[in-house]
Formats: structure tokens, C-alpha cells, sequence
């Protein structure tokens, strides 16, 4: 027996386990969370005697006697505190990691009530935030130090009123003291626990599967193989071309490829009972390069053949246009796969009842509906039968787009009839996700004698790897996007998606844009240093403006707002002698004509706006927005507002979220809405009144399709702009970012330097530290190798918000949730490029201090 006193109670321990275990499972103690349990991320932080540790790694044989402190075990003044200090600092975006922020911040302030903000970077240094770039998180812990040195009790969040306010998260309390319920958090009577076992090959036909053994083990309930799948064995988001379990017979694409399926009481006899499956694979020679996946005589991985998509979009006359420019410039470039490493692992918890057709599906993703119509086909139920409900969200960043445990746990309930529980470890998620697409590209880029822009000409290769995932949307987003914001026409871009044996790539914070921005924007300084003018200046002149027409012949919007980012970051460019300079566009919305539609659903119960919708809230804030935007279009004040998370019953397909949508297009079927209960309450005065109404809104955002022949198409409804400028010092450490964003109007200007500030260290690490190393398809990286930014090594990012567009629409919002990393590459390389006068075309960039050649 093993004796503790957590949070001030004693706690007997029968047996030698991980710390972790015993507080989430025995104590109940949820607020120390599961992010990796190899101590790398920080997110079981709590402290041992005072000191901040990680309780994955530390088993209570090793503990007697200690004194264990969770976020459960603040006083009720700390929780007030940090409840407060986190949400005022904008410190709280997915919250998977803040708990375990607020531990090291109180290791620390008990010791060092009034720290440095380099004391706080270095306390909060083994703990990796992915949202936020640890700004707002170090803005808070030196708040919530303040606040307690003058020991403030009537600390409360502002009440939220409208557009345009700083407000707190709604979910900020939740979150910061950890009684937010994530997937992994619940707990349901009789539930049990399923996983994958998966192919160690990423390309072998399966021969057989002999699971005797493993359903002889006391305490497995299911050990099921692809001929136990009552409906589709296909799943995927756009195409559906992944299996979910690789039939007897068939052949594996990559590592991450299901086998067969396990159920059994507990995790441990899980882990056993996947030992004892026998499978009988013949090993195949894989391609791991679309270079191999292309040649004449490889062999097909899907049925289709090796090629996913092909764009090729042509304006103008980019021949002409190049032999008739002053300057061209000719360059390739590559950008290697990215892990999202979003802090919460997939989890999905199912509950389905055979007999009535009816399934209940917890759900950590990025859309709803998505992981209904998943789950329906592949049970082979309509879609109605399936409820999906989203616990919170640990980030998703794109790599929680596809379905990934869902439709695993719905199999395993439908067989066992228990609810059951399918997480993926870290090594799991790292391996099954789609990943960001790796790019080789070759840019060519002409301007005349003054810098102004006359073509561009691209051929680009995306590996999608294994699965189409959104392989099609991302190439052709990344060829889309690939002319940059500027005022040219003659385009020629050409692109392929080529599926190998890697791990699927798929959407990624940027969807495309941040590959081609990467050799777009490089080549522009190429050519400014041929014309002999600044790179700012040859972006300036060539500044896409209100009413011109864009490189895919979409008219500029009147509130367009690129040349005033651009004039925002003028003189700190100017100024800096190590600097560089990049800038991006980015559709908010889907586009080119594929239906995109918003809705909400506004009820009016016990006197409050109850909004649903089915867009997910991935960490971004779309609850708070919409609270504000109800706030805004009504007159009422947050206390009368309620936002109830994504659901499938109750509320309307609202779509995924993705592509930087959701403020747009669900912000606006609110809006809409609201208009209705404003009209009422101005005949009916209270909304008491109101009682038991329903007011739907929703918004169609129009747009004409790719190839269209009008003269100007509308590809998308609104798109953001950006310029980043990235300051070195002399030894090539990062100073500073400013990063000005044309966001049309900030609904939440809080939230959107959140957006900024963990969107541009999301991509300096895309630029500089980052790698997702794989060895004939298997990835190599681990959580603690992936190469994230940590606080004490993060530089400053200065957000300046740029607000030009007078539209109704969405109150004018423009999304910002991708933009933010688009850009940020390319201004690193232009910054490097100045200090030294090596030209880097490879990401991420070698021989820096960051980087040193191998
Ligand atoms: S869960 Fe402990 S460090 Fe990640
Ligand atoms: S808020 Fe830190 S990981 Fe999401």
C-alpha cells in the first residue's frame, strides 16, 4: 500500500501505478490530462511538495508521503484568480493544456510571487501549448501574480455585450479549472475500451487473421476483423477510399491501416489481448515517394491508380507575358510533412443499441455531421440514427477532420452493446492522422523593369500519401492561392496529388496556401532584388487593391486591406537590418461553387437565447463569437445567452470547420436570426415573453465553381490578407514578429491576437524547427522530437488587427484561424536570406540557429 495526500486527503494506493493514472481514475481528479503519456507535453502537470511535475512519468511507489496539488486543490480564491488572470489575457484557447499551465504558474508564484516574464517562459518550458504561442499564457500567469500579490477578491469577467469587445472565453472557467469535460473525461456505467491492431508493414497483403488466443483471454469482448462490418467498409471525408479494417485478402497503404478491431474490460487486458491476435501478412515493396508512385510500373494503391487530383489552372498568356518581362526568376522549393500535434489524442466514446438502431457518439472533431454520415454508412444506418455530440475539443488545426476512432468505438458498441471507449495513444495519433502535405514545386515568376508583377507560372507535386483524405481541396487550394494577393492575370499553374504509402496527408491550418506562399512569396524577393527596390516595396507596388482583379480573375472586395497590413509594418521593416517580409491571402469559406451553407438554431428557453449549431468549436472561440454577435444583433447581454456545444439532434448542419469558415458563414445564419428576435422583442419588450420560440437562421455562401467561364468568377465569398514581418538579431535568433491581419472586423480582437500569436509560432516551427521524419513509411517522431516551439525559446509576436471592410455580412468578420501560419515562412527565409545571403528553398530551413546542417 501506497499512501498520498492528494489535495489535502489521504489516498491509499493498492498496487505500484503511474501517478496519472491514480489521480484521473481514482480521484476523479480530471483536470490532469492525457496528452501524451510520455512526459512531453506537460498537460498531467501537478505539483509534488510544491514543485511542478509531470504525473505521467512518476509512480506512487516512488511518492510515499508526498503531498500531491491539483487544479481541483486551489483555494477558492486561486481558482477565482486564475480563472480570471486566464480568460482577461485571452490565455484560453482549446484548453487542453492549461491546467497544467496554472500548476507551474502556482509552483511558481508560490515561490517568486512577483517573476520576470522570462521566469515565467522558463516555469512554463516543459509544457507545450499549441494554440496560443504562449504570449496570452505568459500575459496571464503575470496577471494572476499581480492579482494575488494584492490579494483582489471581487474579480469577474465583463459581461459580453457585442462585437468588437475583448471578452473572455465563454468556456474559460471550465477549461482553466478543469472541469470541462474532453472525450477521455467521461465515465459511463459499464463502459469498456477498444483499439486497433494495425499493420507493422505499410504495404503487405493480409493472409490471415487468427484471433483464438486473444478471445480466449478473460475479460475480451470483440475481436472483429472488415467481414464483421454491417455496412461500408469505406470511409472518408470527400472520397471514400479508406477502409476501416483492411479486408482478409486486401493489401495495407500505410502503417496507421487497421487490421482488426478489440474490445475487453480493460486497458490492460487490451494491450495483452492485441499481442495475441496472430496476422499473416505477405510483405510488399511500398512507395514512399510520389517520384516512385508515378513511375509506369508501379503498382496501384488504390483501384483508381496512384493519381488523386490534377488542377490545372491557365488565365492570360503566361508565355508571352514571361518572354516579354524585364526580370524572370525561376526556383524550386520543397516543404516537408507536418505533424498538428494538437494537445488532446483522438478519442471517441459510442454507444449503440442494435436492437433499436439507435448510437450516441462522443466525439472530439472538427465537424458533427461529418462523423454522422461516417458512422452511418459504415454501420449501414441512416444518418438520423446517429447522434453525435462534440465534449470539448483539444485542437484540431485540420487533423481532426477525418474520422479517426468514431466509426472504431460505433463497431465495437454495435457487437459488444457496451459503451466503449477508443483513444489513441500519442504514438497512435502521430502515426494515423493525416498530416500536412509535403510540396515540390518549381515557381516561376516574372515582373517588368518597376517590380510590377506580369506572370507566374507553377508546377507543383503534393504526396497525399496513403488515403485521398482532403487531398483534392488542399492542391487545389495550394494552386488557387499560389499567384499570391496580387494584381497580375497571367497565370499558369499546374498541380498533382500522388498517393504513396505514407501516412495520409490532409488538411493542415493553411490548407495548401502555406506550401505555395512559401515559393511565391521567395521568388518575389528574387525578383525585387533584380528591379533593385526593397521587398516590401515590390509588394506594395503590386498590393492587390479594392476593385482590381485577382490573379483568378475574382474581383477585390471594397473593404480589401492588404496595402494597409503593409503600410502597418512599414517602418519596423524599414528599421530592422535583418529583416523579412511576406505576404498572403486566404478564402474564408469553402468556394468554387460547392454549397456552403451556416445555420443556427436560436431558442428562446427560461427567459435566454439558447444558440445551436453544428459547427464545432475546435478551440478557435466560435461559442464566444456567436454570443457576441447575438449580443450585437439583439440588444441582450451575455447573461442571457447560452451556447450549447455542437450536436446533431438539436442542432443544424452547420458544415466542418475548416477553411476559416465558421465566424462567416454560422456567425452570419445567427446574425440572421437574431433579426427575428429583435423584431419580436421590440413588440414584446423581455424575452421572458419569448418563451418556448425557435428562430432559425442560415446563409448560403454563394460562389461560382472552378472553371467557371465568367469573366470575373466570385471563387470565394471573402478573403483575408496578411503581411508578416520576421526580425533577426545578429545572431540569427529571432527578435520579434509583427504580424498585420486584414480580419474585415474583429469580433473578438482578443481573440484574434490569440489567432496571430499561436498561428505564426505554429509556422515558425514549420520554418525552422519542425520535422516528421519517416523511415519507408514509418514515422520515426515522437511527441518530445517533433520539434515544437517551447515557451522560453519563443520569440515575441506582435499582432497588429487591420479592420477595412464595411460588409454586413458576418458584421464584416473575415476568418482568421488560417492565414495567420501562411505567411510566416517565407518571411523567416527572407530574413535569413538578409542576414547571410543564403538563399534557403527548403523548409525547414538548414543551418540556422535553430537548425544546424546535419
Ligand atoms: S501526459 Fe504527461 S507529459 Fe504528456
Ligand atoms: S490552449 Fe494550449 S494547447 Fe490549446
Amino acid at each position: 500500500m501506497y499512501n498520498l495526500m492528494v489535495n489535502n486527503k489521504a489516498v491509499a494506493v493498492a498496487e505500484d501505478r503511474k501517478l496519472m493514472d491514480v489521480l484521473r481514475n481514482d480521484c476523479k481528479l480530471k483536470s490532469v490530462k492525457d496528452g501524451c503519456s510520455e512526459g512531453a507535453c506537460g498537460t498531467c502537470t501537478i505539483l509534488i511538495d510544491g514543485k511542478a511535475t509531470k504525473a505521467c512519468v512518476r509512480k506512487v511507489s516512488k511518492l510515499e508521503g508526498k503531498s500531491i496539488t491539483t487544479v481541483e486543490g486551489l483555494s477558492d480564491h486561486e481558482k477565482e484568480v486564475y480563472t480570471y488572470a486566464f480568460g482577461e489575457a485571452g490565455a484560453v484557447q482549446c484548453g487542453f493544456c492549461i491546467p497544467g499551465m496554472v500548476m507551474c504558474a502556482k509552483g511558481l508564484l508560490d515561490q517568486n510571487p512577483n517573476p520576470t516574464r522570462d521566469e515565467i517562459a522558463f516555469a512554463i518550458k516543459n509544457n507545450i501549448c499549441r494554440c496560443t504561442g504562449y504570449k496570452k499564457i505568459i500575459d496571464a500567469i503575470e496577471l494572476a501574480g499581480k492579482l494575488l500579490l494584492e490579494g483582489r477578491n471581487d474579480l469577474k469577467a465583463a459581461a459580453i455585450t457585442g462585437i468588437g469587445q475583448r471578452a473572455h472565453r465563454i468556456d474559460a472557467a471550465e477549461k482553466v479549472l478543469g472541469y470541462g469535460e474532453y472525450v477521455d473525461d467521461v465515465e459511463l456505467e459499464g463502459m469498456i475500451y477498444g483499439s486497433a491492431v494495425r499493420t507493422p508493414y505499410p504495404r503487405a497483403r493480409v493472409l490471415s487473421v487468427d484471433a483464438a488466443k486473444a478471445l480466449a483471454l478473460s475479460g475480451v469482448r470483440a475481436v472483429l476483423t472488415a467481414a464483421d462490418i454491417p455496412g461500408d467498409n469505406k470511409v472518408g471525408h470527400l472520397k471514400k477510399d479508406w477502409d476501416t479494417m483492411i479486408p482478409v485478402g486486401e493489401i495495407t497503404r500505410y502503417v496507421g491501416d487497421t487490421v482488426c478491431l478489440i474490445a475487453a474490460d480493460t486497458m490492460e487486458i487490451l494491450e495483452e489481448a492485441k499481442k495475441l491476435v496472430v496476422i499473416d501478412y505477405e510483405e510488399l515493396p511500398g512507395m514512399f515517394s510520389p517520384e516512385e508512385a508515378l513511375q509506369p510500373d508501379a503498382p496501384k494503391i488504390h483501384e483508381t491508380g496512384n493519381i488523386l487530383a490534377h488542377e490545372h489552372l491557365k488565365r492570360g498568356d503566361v508565355e508571352t507575358a514571361l518572354s516579354n518581362s524585364a526580370f524572370v526568376v525561376t526556383q524550386s522549393y520543397e516543404t516537408p510533412f507536418t505533424e498538428h500535434a494538437f494537445l488532446e489524442p483522438e478519442c471517441a466514446i459510442a454507444i449503440v443499441d442494435r436492437e433499436n438502431k439507435e448510437a450516441t457518439i462522443y466525439s472530439s472533431d472538427q465537424g458533427t455531421y461529418d462523423t454522422q454520415h461516417e458512422c452511418a454508412g459504415m454501420l449501414g444506418w441512416s444518418c438520423e440514427k446517429i447522434h453525435v455530440i462534440n465534449k470539448l475539443v483539444g485542437g484540431g488545426f485540420g487533423g481532426k477532420e477525418d474520422v479517426s476512432v468514431q466509426h472504431q468505438a460505433a463497431l465495437l458498441s454495435y457487437y459488444t452493446g457496451c459503451p466503449v471507449k477508443v483513444k489513441l495513444s500519442r504514438k497512435e495519433s502521430i502515426m494515423v492522422h493525416p498530416k500536412r502535405h509535403p510540396a515540390k514545386m518549381v515557381f516561376t515568376t516574372g515582373c517588368d523593369e518597376n517590380g510590377y508583377l506580369t506572370a507566374i507560372k507553377a508546377v507543383v507535386t503534393t504526396d497525399t500519401g496513403a488515403y485521398a483524405s482532403l487531398g483534392g481541396p488542399v492542391l487545389q487550394r495550394l494552386c488557387t492561392h499560389a499567384a499570391g494577393p496580387y494584381n497580375y492575370q497571367n497565370i499558369d499553374i499546374e498541380g498533382t496529388a500522388v498517393y504513396t504509402n505514407n501516412p495520409p496527408a490532409g488538411a493542415f491550418r493553411g490548407f495548401g496556401v502555406t506550401q505555395s506562399c512559401f515559393a511565391s512569396e521567395c521568388n518575389l524577393n528574387l525578383l525585387a532584388q533584380k528591379v533593385g527596390i526593397s521587398p516590401w516595396e515590390i509588394r506594395y507596388r503590386n498590393a492587390i487593391r479594392p476593385g482590381q482583379e485577382l490573379p483568378n480573375g475574382q474581383i477585390a472586395a471594397p473593404g480589401t486591406a492588404l496595402a494597409a497590413t503593409l503600410e502597418a509594418v512599414k517602418d519596423v521593416f524599414d528599421s530592422s537590418p535583418y529583416a523579412g517580409i511576406a505576404c498572403a491571402m486566404k478564402n474564408a469559406g469553402v468556394g468554387v461553387g460547392i454549397p456552403d451553407w451556416g445555420r443556427a438554431r436560436l431558442t428562446i428557453e427560461d427567459g435566454r437565447i439558447h444558440i445551436r449549431s453544428g459547427a464545432s468549436c475546435i478551440g478557435q472561440g466560435l461559442g464566444t463569437v456567436l454570443e457576441q454577435i447575438v449580443c450585437e444583433t439583439t440588444g441582450v447581454t451575455g447573461e442571457q445567452v447560452v451556447y450549447v456545444p455542437a450536436e446533431t439532434n438539436l442542432a443544424p448542419d452547420s458544415g466542418t470547420t475548416s477553411g476559416s469558415r465558421q465566424t462567416l458563414v454560422t456567425g452570419e445564419a445567427a446574425r440572421r436570426a437574431c433579426l427575428d428576435i429583435k423584431k419580436d422583442l421590440e413588440i414584446v419588450g423581455t424575452l421572458d415573453e419569448l418563451n418556448g420560440k425557435e428562430y432559425y437562421g442560415e446563409y448560403l455562401a454563394k460562389t461560382d465553381p472552378m472553371g467557371s467561364s465568367k469573366k470575373n468568377p466570385v471563387s470565394h465569398v471573402a478573403y483575408g490578407y496578411a503581411a508578416q514581418v520576421v526580425i533577426l538579431k545578429e545572431d540569427g535568433l529571432i527578435e520579434k514578429v509583427v504580424a498585420a491581419h486584414d480580419v474585415g472586423k474583429a469580433i473578438n480582437p482578443l481573440s484574434v491576437e490569440g489567432q496571430i500569436e499561436g498561428g505564426v509560432v505554429m509556422s515558425l516551427g514549420y520554418a525552422l524547427t519542425e520535422e516528421y521524419p519517416l523511415e519507408q513509411g514509418k514515422p520515426l517522431a515522437k511527441f518530445g522530437t517533433l520539434g515544437l516551439f517551447h515557451a522560453d525559446k519563443t520569440p515575441d509576436v506582435v499582432s497588429i488587427i487591420v479592420e477595412g471592410n464595411k460588409d454586413p455580412l458576418a458584421y464584416g468578420a473575415i476568418g482568421i484561424g488560417e492565414i495567420t501560419s501562411i505567411p510566416t515562412p517565407s518571411a523567416v527565409q527572407g530574413a535569413y536570406y538578409k542576414l547571410d545571403g543564403c538563399f534557403r528553398t527548403k523548409l525547414p530551413l538548414m543551418d540556422t540557429p535553430y537548425r544546424k546542417k546535419k
